[in-house]
């Protein structure tokens, strides 16, 4: 078990040095569109300032390559002086002199935010001199950064080795629910897989293998499942190397009596127009873009029969809208089951909220690559350094 920030006695005074993922998207006014892993965080902020710490809180935005305007935190500290009124400070510095003169000036529960980290390329890098510039900035590390945590990065792993360290209440919640949904998952256990890249995916659905029930396989990663069962799927995207692994999944779940499920029918572009393939196959120079009707209704009656529901990457090209009905249709089938409910992944929370059920999924993961690594029965590096209890 890590240790958390509840088993550290003592922050009256302290220099605090806590990692958080305020990586939320922002509009072109610097607006924060969508303030959920800010949000996840208050917990562990409000805890550390009432018990005192001098709190130094830290993140990265984006990723620029050295300073750019677009991507400050600024927009961060604002919102979190409206929730912690007369005791936030900004430091448009990471490190350097200023930046140690307003930590000298901190007083307890004071809280200042540190400029976008990767605007230091020492941050990416985990280079020794800017994990020691950070380093001297605290003298408690807490992480709360779980979206990060696969990352080894400077403001993660490399303080995290060099001072007293804990995880903070976010990243907790995020182990203990991937640890028990994995662990002792109920039955029927439905796993929804999507996203297009089917390379990012194949380790997450052989782990998954050992324990779901029901798989239900959507997006660009569908295309080289159904080529792998010989179906023709005209010009969608395919992973032609991967065909081979992926025949190998089927036939690992035949045998194991696991279903898994694929789009029976298709929302295409061909020649520029959209339109509906109301068969498996796809044919000529049309591409697959989002699942059919009947894959909605295929896919949400599974949905409806299960206890436990893990979900990452959406069913159709999100990132279009003309093609997001596939995954908008499901979050509501996840929402409406009543199932012990786990949603990764940037697009798949984003279709939780545009369907309006976010209150009705048990955990809507801050981490998208994080989440995927627990998914696939890994360890998180950022979380691997820090000290166990
Ligand atoms: C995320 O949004 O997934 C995390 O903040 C990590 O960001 P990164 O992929 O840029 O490291």
């Amino acid at each position: 078990m890590k240790k958390t920030i509840r088993e550290i006695k003592d922050f009256k005074g302290k220099r605090v040095l806590l990692r958080c993922d305020f990586n939320v998207p922002l509009d072109h006014w610097g607006d924060i569109l969508n303030p959920a892993r800010i949000d996840a965080a208050l917990p562990t902020i409000s805890y550390l300032i009432q018990k005192g710490a001098r709190l130094i809180v830290c993140s990265h935005l984006g990723r620029p390559k050295g300073f750019d305007k677009y991507l400050s935190l600024f927009p961060v500290a604002v919102y979190l002086m409206k929730h912690f009124p007369n005791r936030v400070k900004f430091s448009s510095k990471v490190i350097g002199p200023e930046v140690d003169e307003a930590v000298a000036k901190l007083k307890n529960g004071e809280i200042l935010l540190l400029e976008n980290l990767r605007f230091e390329n020492g941050e990416t890098e985990n280079s020794p001199a800017f994990v020691r510039e950070l380093a001297n900035l605290c003298d408690i590390y807490v992480d709360d950064a779980f979206g990060v945590a696969h990352r080894k990065q400077a403001s993660n792993y490399g303080v995290a080795l060099k001072k007293p360290n804990a995880i903070g209440f976010l990243i907790e919640k995020e182990l203990k629910v991937f640890d028990e949904a994995f662990k002792k998952p109920a039955h029927p256990f439905v796993a929804i897989f999507g996203g297009a890249k089917v390379d990012d995916k194949l380790t997450l659905i052989n782990n998954v293998l050992d324990m779901a029930d029901t798989i239900l396989i959507g997006g660009g990663m569908a295309y080289t499942f159904l080529q792998a069962e010989g179906i023709s799927i005209g010009k969608s995207i395919v992973s032609h190397d991967l065909v081979g692994e992926a025949k190998a999944i089927l036939e690992r779940a035949k045998e194991k009596g696991i279903k898994i499920l694929l789009p029976v029918d298709h929302v295409v572009v061909e020649n520029g127009r959209t339109r509906k393939v109301r068969r498996p196959e796809i044919e000529g120079d049309a591409i697959g873009l989002d699942i059919g009707p009947k894959t909605i209704q295929l896919f949400s009656q599974e949905i409806a029969k299960a206890k436990q529901i893990i979900w990452n990457g959406p069913v159709g090209k999100y990132e279009d809208s003309y093609f997001r009905k596939g995954t908008v249709k499901l979050a509501k089938a996840v929402a409406k089951s009543g199932a012990y409910s786990i949603v990764g992944g940037g697009d798949s929370v984003s279709a939780i909220e545009e369907a309006g059920v976010s209150d009705k999924i048990s955990h809507l993961s801050t981490g998208g690559g994080a989440s995927m690594k627990l998914m696939e029965g890994k360890t998180l590096p950022a979380i691997e350094v820090i000290d166990s209890i």
